[in-house]
C-alpha cells in the first residue's frame, strides 16, 4: 500500500480506516502487506510501535538533483509501515497538519517518487502496489515511465476515495520528478487535465496508468461514470471503463465493535441492547447535556461542503425543536467559512442543555458518540462510500442519510425500501434541501417517540447488517489476481 494515511496513526477521514482495515484483512488471508506513508511530524506516535530508522540515505532524484530521506519502520497496531522522512528545505511533512498547504501537490509528488525509489533501493518487489487518491496518482505513472526495467512485474491497483480532489498542477511538478517532456505528459490521453488545458492532473494520471482502478462503492462508480459526479474525469473513466469498478469499503469490526470496544463505558450486542443506554448516559455526561427522555441525534464527520453542512445545521435545529438532543463531533479547516459557521453556532448554543458541538478531531470520542447516540445524520451532497453511517450501524445507531454514493448500497429505508423488512436499517431521503432532511428525520423521530419497540427493532437490524472487510477483502484479492495474470 502506498497511501497518505493509515488509521489511527495518520488519519483525517475514511481513507485512513480503509488502508488499515483492508491491509489487515489481506494479512488475515495470508498475504504480506507493507504500507508506505509520509513521516508526518503530527502523527499519533503513541499508535506506532517499535519505530526505528531502516534506511538513512535514501537519495531521491528531485528537481535535477537529489534529496536525502530517512526511512523509518514501525508497526501501527500490527501493520508494518515504512515512513519516509525527507530532509529538504521545504520540510514537506514537518507541518502541523497533514494537508491544506499551497505546496501539497509538490509534497505528495515527492512522496510518490520517494516511495518508488525506496522499493528500488531496498530490493522490495511486491506483486501489487495499491495506491490511494490523488496523492499517489504519480506512482503508476513513474513506475511505467521510469522504473519499468527495474520493477517489471509490479502491477498497480488504484483506489479513488474522493474525485473532488485531483491534484491539478503545472508541468513544473512533473519535471521535478523527472517527467520532462510536457507536450508528451500533458496530452489529453495521459495527465492533461480535461478542464484546464496545459495543467497536469495527478488523479487522471493514476486512472490512465494503473492496471485497475476502483472507487469505494458500486453506486458511486456509476455516479462518476454517468451521473455527473465525476468532477471532470468522466472522459478518462469512459476511455478506461474496462478496468474500472466499485468495491464497497468494509468496517474493521475489531476496532469498531460495541461488544469488545474498550473506549466505551458499557459493552453491548444486538441481543443485549439495553446496555447501550449506559453509553447514552455517559455521552450526556461528557457533553454536559441534561438527562431527559428523548433521542440523541449525532453528526460525526469533517466540516466540509461535501457533507451537506447546511443540512446538518438544519437537522440540529429541527431536532431541538422536536424535543431531541443534538451532538456534533467535527473538524474543519481553520478559518474557512463552514468551520467559522460552526464555531459561531457553538458559542450561540453554549448554554443549551440539549446540544453540544465538539469541534476538533477526536478518534476516541467518536466511539462514545456512535455508542451513545440514537441516530446519526449524514446528509452528504456526495459520498463515495460513507464509513460514518456504516460504523454507526454497528453500534445500533440508526442512520438518516441522503441517497448518495455508497449510502445507496448500504442504508435501506425502513418505510420505502423494496428490500425485505429485516434488511431495512435506516432512513433515506433524496432531495438535498431542508425539506428532504426533514422528511426522513421526522419519520425517524416519530418512530423513536411513538413506537419504541419498533425503533429498537430497527436498531438491532442495523447492528446485524454485515459490512465487515470479509467480502471486499476477497474482491480486492480477485482484482489483484486478475491484474497479475492478465
Ligand atoms: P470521509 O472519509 O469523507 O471523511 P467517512 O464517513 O467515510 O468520510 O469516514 C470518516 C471517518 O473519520 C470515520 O471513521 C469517522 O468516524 C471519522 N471522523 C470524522 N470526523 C471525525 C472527528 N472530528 N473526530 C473523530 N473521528 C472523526
Ligand atoms: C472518502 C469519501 C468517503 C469514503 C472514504 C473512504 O474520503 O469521502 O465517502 O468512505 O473516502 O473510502
Amino acid at each position: 500500500m502506498i497511501a497518505p494515511e493509515c488509521a489511527p496513526a495518520a488519519k483525517t477521514g475514511g481513507l485512513g480506516d480503509v488502508v488499515f482495515g483492508l491491509s489487515r484483512e489481506l494479512e488475515i488471508r495470508g498475504n504480506t502487506v507493507e504500507i508506505i506513508l509520509p513521516k508526518y511530524t503530527t502523527m499519533r506516535y503513541d499508535d506506532i510501535w517499535g519505530l526505528e530508522p531502516v534506511h538513512h540515505d535514501l537519495w531521491v532524484p528531485w528537481h535535477g538533483g537529489a534529496a536525502r530521506c530517512t526511512v523509518w519502520v514501525g508497526f501501527v497496531h500490527g501493520r508494518k509501515c515504512f515512513f519516509i522522512e525527507p530532509h529538504v528545505a521545504d520540510n514537506f511533512f514537518g507541518r502541523d497538519r497533514l494537508y491544506g498547504y499551497a505546496d501539497d501537490i509538490e509534497r505528495f509528488a515527492f512522496f510518490s517518487k520517494a516511495a518508488l525509489e525506496y522499493l528500488l533501493q531496498s530490493g522490495k518487489r511486491p506483486d501489487i502496489l495499491h495506491c490511494h487518491d490523488w496523492h499517489t496518482g504519480l506512482v503508476p505513472v513513474l513506475l511505467c515511465e521510469q522504473y519499468r526495467s527495474a520493477l517489471p512485474d509490479q502491477r498497480v491497483c488504484y483506489t479513488i476515495h474522493n474525485f473532488r480532489h485531483q491534484g491539478v498542477t503545472c508541468s513544473k511538478v512533473l519535471s521535478a520528478t523527472g517527467l520532462g517532456r510536457p507536450e508528451h505528459f500533458l496530452h489529453a490521453d495521459r495527465l492533461g487535465d480535461d478542464t484546464y488545458s496545459g495543467s497536469a492532473n495527478l488523479l487522471k494520471g493514476g486512472v490512465v496508468y494503473s492496471n485497475f482502478v476502483t472507487t469505494v462503492s458500486p453506486s458511486h462508480a456509476s455516479e462518476v461514470q454517468w451521473g455527473g459526479a465525476d468532477f471532470g474525469l468522466a472522459r478518462a473513466l469512459g476511455t478506461h471503463q474496462g478496468k474500472f469498478g466499485g468495491v464497497l469499503n468494509g468496517v474493521d469490526y475489531d476496532v469498531w465493535n460495541p461488544e469488545v470496544d474498550r473506549l466505551i463505558p458499557a459493552r453491548y450486542s444486538a441481543g443485549d441492547i439495553e446496555r447501550k443506554y449506559e453509553n447514552k448516559r455517559a455521552l450526556r455526561n461528557r457533553f454536559w447535556l441534561q438527562d431527559k427522555w428523548g433521542p440523541i441525534v449525532a453528526y460525526v464527520g469533517r466540516l466540509d461542503e461535501q457533507k451537506g453542512m447546511h443540512l446538518v445545521h438544519h437537522a440540529l435545529f429541527y431536532t431541538l425543536a422536536h424535543g431531541g438532543q443534538f451532538v456534533l463531533l467535527g473538524d474543519g479547516f481553520h478559518g474557512d467559512k463552514i468551520s467559522s459557521h460552526f464555531w459561531h453556532l457553538k458559542h450561540y448554543l453554549n448554554d443549551n442543555p440539549d446540544c453540544h458541538l465538539e469541534i476538533g478531531y477526536q478518534e476516541e470520542l467518536a466511539h462514545l458518540v456512535y455508542a451513545g447516540a440514537d441516530l446519526v445524520v449524514v446528509p452528504s451532497m456526495f459520498e463515495p462510500c460513507g464509513l460514518a453511517p456504516l460504523t454507526a450501524m454497528r453500534y445500533g445507531t440508526v442512520p438518516v442519510v441522503r441517497a448518495a454514493g455508497g449510502m445507496i448500497d448500504t442504508v435501506f429505508d425502513r418505510d420505502y425500501s423494496p428490500r425485505p423488512p429485516w434488511e431495512r436499517n435506516g432512513y433515506v431521503f433524496h432531495q438535498a434541501d431542508n425539506m428532504g432532511v426533514e422528511s426522513a428525520l421526522h419519520r425517524a423521530l416519530g418512530l423513536w417517540y411513538h413506537h419504541p419497540a419498533e425503533f429498537r427493532h430497527l436498531m438491532t437490524s442495523s447492528m446485524r447488517s454485515d459490512y465487515s472487510w470479509a467480502r471486499p477483502g476477497q474482491d480486492y484479492l480477485n482484482i489483484y489476481d486478475y491484474i497479475r495474470h492478465k
